[in-house]
């Protein structure tokens, strides 16, 4: 049986487009900016220069993210179930996960372990539990993961998941349940941050203003790091 995403692949962007999303922000390029500026930024005061790093992105799907990013590291990877999305980063190096509970890689590989968007598709708790463990196992001691989320608190983003025919198997996580899966797995050192309350054009002129909010927590989605 192929991976659910396997049936999104060739229309993914369409299933995307909603027409709040695209108000907010047309396209999804400022969607991946965002999350490589607050991931880069936490990076920064780690004071650990990232060409230095090896980094995996979990879930990374078409691999913007990676795309973005990964020039740098001195390695970044991905790895996806869906062979249907990973056909689109054929530039990158990605591998097929093939069990959704196991990531396809050697112990302690990573300094970064990113997983963006990809919790709330893994329904079973039991297997989100497991994955959370893999991202243990594969993470260097003192390594960082982070795992950002659509923030179901924000009544906008709970509409646009409720009317997309990709999350219709969707079930949305808290910052609470997020960070207690890390907790769980044994991670620690939590810094939490909640973002996307301006629109694009807004946020170019007042970016200041996110920094403000980061605590409050109505962001459109939200990233917890722990460290390992
Ligand atoms: C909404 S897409 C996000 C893709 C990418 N991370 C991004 O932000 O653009 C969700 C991705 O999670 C992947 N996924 C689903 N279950 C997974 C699992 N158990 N382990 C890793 N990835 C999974 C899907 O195949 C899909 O590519």
């Amino acid at each position: 049986m192929g991976a659910e995403f396997d049936d999104y692949a060739t229309a993914y962007h369409q299933f995307l487009s909603d027409p709040l999303r695209d108000k907010f922000a047309p396209g999804s390029q400022f969607f991946t900016l965002r999350k490589w500026e607050l991931i880069q930024k936490f990076l920064d005061s780690y004071k650990v220069p990232s060409h230095e790093q090896t980094w995996l992105d979990l879930g990374c799907g078409f691999s913007d993210l990676l795309r973005l990013g990964q020039s740098f590291f001195k390695e970044a990877v991905g790895c996806d179930p869906s062979s249907e999305m990973l056909a689109h980063a054929r530039d990158l190096r990605v591998r097929l996960q093939n069990r959704p509970d196991q990531i396809p890689f050697d112990s302690e590989t990573f300094d970064l372990v990113t997983a963006v968007c990809v919790y709330h598709h893994i329904p079973s708790r039991q297997i989100r539990a497991s994955l959370t463990t893999e991202i243990k196992r594969v993470l260097k001691p003192g390594g960082v993961v982070c795992l950002i989320e659509h923030n179901p608190l924000n009544p906008i983003t709970r509409l646009i998941v409720s009317r997309s025919a990709l999350d219709v198997n969707a079930r949305l996580l808290g910052i609470g349940e997020s960070t207690e899966l890390l907790r769980a797995a044994g991670l620690h050192r939590f810094s939490k941050q909640f973002f996307l309350y301006l629109p694009e054009a807004l946020y170019r002129r007042f970016a200041f203003l996110e920094a403000w909010l980061r605590s409050v927590p109505f962001g459109g989605q939200y990233a917890v790091f722990a460290q390992k």
